[in-house]
């Protein structure tokens, strides 16, 4: 009787024991979560300038170096677009044109001889690539590069440009509205928006409910890249004189951006 008392006595110690170990532990692998939490929250806030221009500059260099994919992509249609720029330089002579969102600048190419070309981009760190780029493109002249975003081009004169092109970007955007208003102010009269971009599928379509699925995903890989903007709508009624405008669809396995829009607005 005694001994067995004993024993249960033992076994209840050996189970106290074992529960605050488990406590000990239990708090040490706590305290230990709390402080790599708060080492990461610090460090983040204290290098997040760093991390920052860390993303800016490697999109930079993969756009710039993968670039020539998103004209392989949209190459055809690209020429297709920029097509009519010849007949402008030949009616008004040597064109000057901004370039807003121009990344690498994988539309140099596609200008025609003579063209003096303003770049426009928040990204800093695109300005060598497109300065190199210029450089390699016979016919094609860089005049400056501005840092800017496109809602807010306080650095262009009004009425200063024959074409601002914009390839790629609406979809980026922060506020639409505010480019194309910008885009009006900067294009002398009867001036040329050229635009493509990829936007959103017919509402009930089963990849309109994929572009709605995967855009949160999309905006942070994407740099804030939109897939469900109606952007062939937003530029119809952003005031231009005429719209000659199109929708075509890209040929590209990523069917996420196959719908798409191009065209050519002009300023009044
Ligand atoms: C997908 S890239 C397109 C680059 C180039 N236009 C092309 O067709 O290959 C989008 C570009 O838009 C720029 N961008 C993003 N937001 C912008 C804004 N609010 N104003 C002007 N450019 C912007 C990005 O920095 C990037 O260079």
């Amino acid at each position: 009787m005694t001994s067995h008392f004993i024993n249960r006595k033992k076994a209840s110690d050996h189970m106290t024991n074992k529960m605050a170990e488990q406590d000990v532990a239990a708090q040490g692998y706590l305290k230990s979560t709390l402080y790599i939490g708060l080492a990461i929250f610090v460090g983040y806030f204290c290098l997040k300038k760093h991390i920052n221009r860390f993303r800016l500059r490697l999109f930079a260099w993969v756009l710039a170096k993968f670039g020539c994919k998103s004209n392989k992509l949209f190459g055809e249609h690209k020429k297709k677009l920029f097509h009519s720029m010849k007949e402008l330089r030949a009616t008004i002579g040597p064109l000057n044109v901004l370039e807003i969102g121009v990344g690498g600048g994988a539309n140099f190419k596609f200008y025609p001889p003579q063209t003096k070309v303003t770049c426009l981009d928040p990204n800093p760190y695109f300005e060598s690539y497109t300065e190199s780029n210029a450089a390699d493109t016979r016919g094609v002249e860089m005049t400056g590069f501005i840092q800017a975003y496109a809602e807010k081009m306080d650095g262009v004169r009004d009425c200063s440009f024959d074409v601002v092109v914009s390839t790629l970007v609406l979809c980026s955007v922060k506020d639409q509205n505010r480019v194309l208003e910008e885009v009006k102010r900067v294009l002398k009269h009867n001036g040329k928006f050229y635009f493509l971009d990829h936007v959103c599928a017919p509402k009930q379509s089963i990849i309109y409910f994929f572009q709605c699925l995967m855009s949160p995903l999309w905006r942070v890989i994407g740099d804030g890249c939109e897939l469900t903007r109606d952007t062939g709508s937003t530029v119809k009624a952003a005031g231009f004189k005429l719209l000659d405008m199109r929708t075509f669809t890209a040929q590209t396995k990523m069917f996420l951006i196959r719908p798409c829009c191009m065209g050519i607005a002009t300023k009044e």
